[in-house]
């Protein structure tokens, strides 16, 4: 019976690009929806950008632009990145909708009545110069167990302990530099700790609930639940205050909600606006007793939030929950965190950009995914050897080993199907295997496999179903070299026999690709090219093409895997940035992210890699000049320079030196820009080069000035 499914990723933030750790999940989850499809099931695949929070707000006001336009922008950045992967889905939203902002009110009434919404006071780190609450992310100082300098608010990376901010010693704010003082300020609280939460979710996650048919997470996930069970549960603190991107809370002005209150409520709000662009009917996927079904994928560092929150939110709210949330584990590559100065912090678009197959990361990472909650590693020589000895070696070269006869001998058609009866006895000898069940895939009928490999893609175990898969296609090239259809060529009276082998081959690559289609859906659909079919469906696996059908000519589907492209790819991403402290989850908590700025000012550790004299060349330094000084209005980070490089026409640059510079202090001094920058359209007007500063862990940023005798245009170099 065909099922209701709808499906979700995470939600990336709007604020980074998509890297190959987040493309882990939307893989994951992109090749279980297609294998819906194919099954005949009804199964839509949302999801949206998670827009909202202070590091998108900090990093727009750092480009001089809106947060709207930041998040319209990173919104394009996004689509196209996945489009480049060939993940699908029926609708990407954004946060950022009156569709969420609905939803997001709605369940926040609906608990609200229910008794379960609390204000407390909180005392918090303020920023007295940008006039801002903290989050913990942002707030360094001395650890106060180890003493170790510009640690996190949180915790210290250097002794690894946990502590509250206000422990810190000599706390600063990364954002401006100035000491934060404690300012206390109403919260909004979920009461999780109320005796209904916390029974709901007790039977919730151990899948105890009449209405939950299966357990609704996977076992390891269960029992991390049991041990934060065991903690207790604590109310959730839901709201910040103003400034704050985000939605305002209804009844309370100058709060809002927190970012991951409204980033859940994104999966709503994006398939709502599919329900009115395809009429599809919105209460029945989401109405208390919805017999759809319902699955999350997720990484394991927000199942906190999948987990508890998010079903609680909705049990109360009266809407359904979730049927299961399917957490997977991170992505190391090489076997170490992804990191920037080992250029394997990869980007998808840099991916792209080096020519290499989206499709042969989805094959490795499906051969690597088991539908448990363990990191993935990408290890970049496997890749390129997994990926050539398997997909071009074993599966793509079938093709291409009778399709030519196909051709030259038989004018593009295949011989009548086999019938296995006929045929089975005798390739059984000459295969010399014992085994009906393993080669009974070669001729028309049910196979077994087709239905065992159909189970293990519905368990999440694409590693097992991509070995079954390869060991039919090695049962299908032992075929191939025990008829040697080269030979069979050579002598007239084979013709016929040719002809048989050639089909009993490209109709077992019809049913291989019909098995990895979830996983290679652009290479399947160059294969329904050359078989000149219709779109395969899973029931297509047991079909073998009609009696003298005919194919297209063949070309060339798949290109091996150079290891060059993958060295230029590193290359590539190599960065001068000092590691930071990511999170390689396809997925990060809100405030745990620093925005770019804050990256930078926290460099200064180790030296870029080395480039050449032309590369440095490239950049035209000059001295400058500061004419004029000025404050901008609106902008609190910026100051308006006009700076006199020798030009008739004096330079304006916008800089973020607000905090640290006085711009009467400035008139008259001499310093160095960047003069042959692009120049840059912002908010409060174009930007035309850069000015040099210096900066590193410690608050700080110092403007450079040349010796004296210097003059406005001289050239560095
Ligand atoms: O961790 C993250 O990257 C979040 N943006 C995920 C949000 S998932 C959902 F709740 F929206
Ligand atoms: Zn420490």
């Amino acid at each position: 019976m065909s099922r209701t499914i709808l499906v979700t990723s995470a939600l990336p933030y709007a604020n980074g690009s998509i890297h190959l750790g987040h493309l882990v999940e939307y893989i994951q989850t992109d090749i279980w929806v297609r294998f819906q499809k194919m099954q005949g099931n009804t199964c839509f695949y949302i999801c949206a950008d998670d827009t909202h929070g202070t590091p998108v707000m900090l990093r727009a006001e750092t480009e001089g632009i809106t947060p709207e336009q930041l998040i319209d922008r990173v919104w394009h950045e996004h689509k196209s990145a996945f489009e480049g992967f060939h993940v699908e889905f029926d609708h990407y939203g954004s946060t950022n909708s009156d569709e969420t902002r609905g939803f997001a009110e709605e369940i926040y009434r609906r608990l609200k009545a229910a008794s379960l919404i609390e204000v407390r006071s909180v005392e918090q780190f303020y920023d007295p110069v940008k006039k801002m609450f903290l989050p913990d992310r942002f707030i360094k100082g001395e650890c106060p167990r180890c003493h170790a300098k510009d640690q996190y608010g949180d915790n210290c990376e250097v002794c690894g302990s946990t502590y509250s901010p206000t422990e810190l010693i000599n706390p600063y704010s990364s954002v401006s530099g100035a000491q934060p003082e404690q300012r206390s300020s109403e919260h909004y609280f979920f009461k999780l700790s109320d005796a209904r939460c916390h029974d709901f979710l007790n039977s919730w996650t151990q899948g105890r609930l009449d209405k939950q048919k299966v357990a609704p997470l996977q076992a390891e996930a269960a029992n991390k639940m049991r041990e934060w069970f065991a903690a207790g549960l604590s109310d959730w603190d839901i709201s910040r205050d103003a400034p704050y991107f985000g939605f305002e809370i209804p009844d309370a002005p100058g709060k809002y909600f927190y970012v991951w209150l409204d980033a859940p409520v994104g999966y709503m709000g994006s398939f709502r606006r599919l329900c009115a662009d395809k009429g599809i009917n919105f209460n029945e996927y989401w109405r208390a007793d919805s017999n759809v079904e319902l699955y999350h994928f997720i990484g394991k560092d927000i199942l906190y939030f999948h987990a508890l929150f998010w079903p609680a939110m909705l049990e109360f709210s009266d809407f359904r929950t979730p049927t299961q949330i399917f957490a997977h584990g991170f992505l190391t590559v090489n076997g170490e965190k992804m990191s920037k100065s080992r250029g394997t912090f990869i980007t998808a678009d840099s991916y792209l950009r080096q020519g290499l197959n989206p499709e042969y990361l989805r094959y490795y990472y499906a051969a690597k995914l088991n539908g448990t909650m363990e990191d993935i590693d990408l290890n970049l020589e496997d890749f390129a050897v997994k990926v050539n000895s398997d997909l071009i070696g074993k599966f793509i070269n079938l093709a291409s080993r009778a399709a030519g006869f196909i051709a030259k001998r038989f004018g593009g058609k295949l011989a009548k199907k086999g019938i296995r009866s006929e045929c089975a006895e005798l390739t059984m000898f000459m295969l010399k295997t014992q085994n009906l069940e393993d080669i009974g895939f070669l001729w028309e009928g049910e196979s077994i496999h087709t239905q065992n490999i159909a189970k293990l893609y519905e368990q999440r175990n694409y590693a097992h179903a991509l070995r079954q898969i390869m060991y039919l296609a090695d049962i299908v090239n032992k075929y191939v070299d025990c008829y040697k259809p080269w030979e069979l060529a050579k002598e007239e009276e084979n013709h016929d026999r040719l002809h048989e082998v050639c089909t009993v081959i490209l109709n077992a690559f019809k049913r291989l690709t019909v098995y990895l289609k979830p996983v290679l859906p652009k290479l399947a659909q160059d294969v329904e090219i050359f078989f000149n079919i219709q779109q395969l469906v899973w029931s297509d696996a047991d079909e073998m093409l009609p009696d003298h059908h005919a194919i297209n000519p063949y070309s060339h589907l798949m290109a091996r895997i150079e290891p060059e492209m993958i060295k230029a790819m590193i290359a590539a991403n190599q960065q001068s940035l000092k590691p930071l402290p990511e999170s390689h989850s396809p997925a990060r908590h809100a405030e745990a992210q620093l925005h770019d700025s804050v990256q930078q000012k926290a460099a200064g550790g180790e030296v870029s890699s080395v480039i050449s004299i032309e590369d440095f060349s490239k950049v035209d330094l000059r001295v400058a000049k500061i004419v004029k000084a000025e404050h901008v209005e609106g902008a609190e980070k910026l100051l308006k320079l006009t700076l006199d490089i020798g030009e008739e026409r004096s330079r304006t640059v916008f800089a973020g030196i607000k905090s640290v510079y006085d711009p009467e202090k400035l008139q008259g001094r001499m310093t160095v820009m960047v003069a042959n920058l692009a120049p840059r359209k912002m908010k409060f007007g174009l930007s035309e080069g850069m000015v040099l500063a210096a900066s590193g862990e410690a608050p700080g940023l110092f403007i450079l000035s040349p010796d004296d005798g210097a003059q406005p245009g001289m050239r560095i170099k």
